[in-house]
């Protein structure tokens, strides 16, 4: 069986994807023991994976080396299964390939059975996919923000960020986000009830933070030179939750706070998370996020592309701000 898929052939300068990756097929190999074969339905579209495409070798994780396919979370249908616990028709979510079909093996791609009543199913990439745990987790885990306190979000109205802002909401918090350009802070305002939105964009980025006040919660998605303006607006025993680092990702800048000496001054605590280091409780948090997404208090919008040859147009609005909400790839069945 072929399959068509995005191939690594270099590392991308900036947002040139068109330079770096290409569409190629190739004939898949005969299924392994523990693998199984999707049909790729949907590609979730995730800053993170910028990171990959770099040399980096001190991340989170490796880089994706030249040559191998592009990895990310795919949805779609198993067409075929030598794993335990996945048969042909199930509904599943997995670290795949951008391609029309995802070969992996069940348990390294993280495999999981999703629920097919579930009505819309771009929700298992929104609040009830890795966008959602993590939000979740930022703000009341590494975040640990309480009732009543005030919550500051970086790209406030990408996925992770409006997800981050509903359930600060949600926990009883006071939302703040932080975005690029007046349309974005309006829909942040008037749509996803924050208490105020900057627009790091428009400049003076300072002074907009002093208009709002002080901050007890940071969940961060950027990091660079915000982070020192945010740095010297925080409440006293503050907790910046570390979500992303998107302002490095592409630019091959590392952020280095001038204003690092306010940990100490302001009591603050500074903690990093990743969400594959809490996949293990995935099922809880997905039980708990779906509890709102039953309810109606945790939607969010949808970026949709059609067509596999569409995907790096899709990627790109991550890093050039075209979007708002999550992006995705549906490709034809
Ligand atoms: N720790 C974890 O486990 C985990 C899991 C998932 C995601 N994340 C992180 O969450 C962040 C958001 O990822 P996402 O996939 O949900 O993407 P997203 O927020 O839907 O899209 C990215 C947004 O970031 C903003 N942006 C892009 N380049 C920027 C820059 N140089 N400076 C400031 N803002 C910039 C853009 O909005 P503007 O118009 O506002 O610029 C863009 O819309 C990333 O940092 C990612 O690594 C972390």
């Amino acid at each position: 069986m072929e399959n068509r898929f995005w191939r690594i052939e270099g590392r991308p300068e900036g947002t040139d994807f068109e330079s770096a990756l290409a569409l190629v097929e190739e004939p898949l190999a005969p299924l392994g023991e523990g693998e199984i074969r999707i049909r790729n339905a949907m590609l979730s579209m995730d800053a993170g994976t910028r990171l990959w495409l770099t040399d980096r070798e001190d991340g989170y994780q490796p880089p994706l080396p030249v040559g191998a396919p592009m990895t990310g979370l795919v949805v779609g249908e198993v067409i075929e299964s030598r794993a335990d616990g996945f048969a042909e028709g199930d509904l599943v979510r997995a670290f795949g390939v951008w391609g029309a079909l995802s070969q992996v093996d069940a348990v390294m791609s993280g495999a999981m059975k999703l629920d097919p009543t579930v009505g819309d199913r771009r929700a298992w990439f929104g609040p009830l996919g890795m966008n959602g745990w993590t939000a979740l987790w930022g703000i009341e885990q590494t975040g640990a923000a309480k009732p009543g306190e005030r919550v500051l979000v970086s790209a406030a109205a990408g996925a992770t960020g409006v997800l981050a802002v509903r359930i600060a909401r949600l926990l009883g918090c006071e939302a703040w986000g932080i975005a690029g350009g007046a349309e974005k802070c309006r829909y942040l305002v008037e749509e996803q009830g924050c208490a105020g939105a900057v627009d790091y964009k428009a400049g003076k980025v300072g002074a907009q933070l002093d208009a709002a006040g002080g901050f007890d919660v940071y969940f961060d998605n950027v990091g660079g030179p915000v982070l020192d303006e945010v740095l010297t607006r925080m409440n006293h025993y503050g907790r910046i939750a570390v979500c992303g680092l998107l302002s490095d990702y592409g630019s091959g800048e590392r952020t280095a706070p001038r204003e690092y000496d306010q940990v100490l001054m302001r009591r603050l605590r500074v903690e990093g998370f990743f969400s594959p280091d809490f996949m293990d409780q995935g099922e809880r948090l997905t039980a708990r996020l779906r509890t709102w997404v039953g309810s109606g208090d945790l939607t969010m919008p949808y970026d949709v592309t059609q067509g596999l040859e569409n995907t790096l147009d899709a990627y790109a609005k991550l890093f050039t701000g075209d979007n708002i909400g999550k992006v995705i790839v549906e490709l034809e069945q």
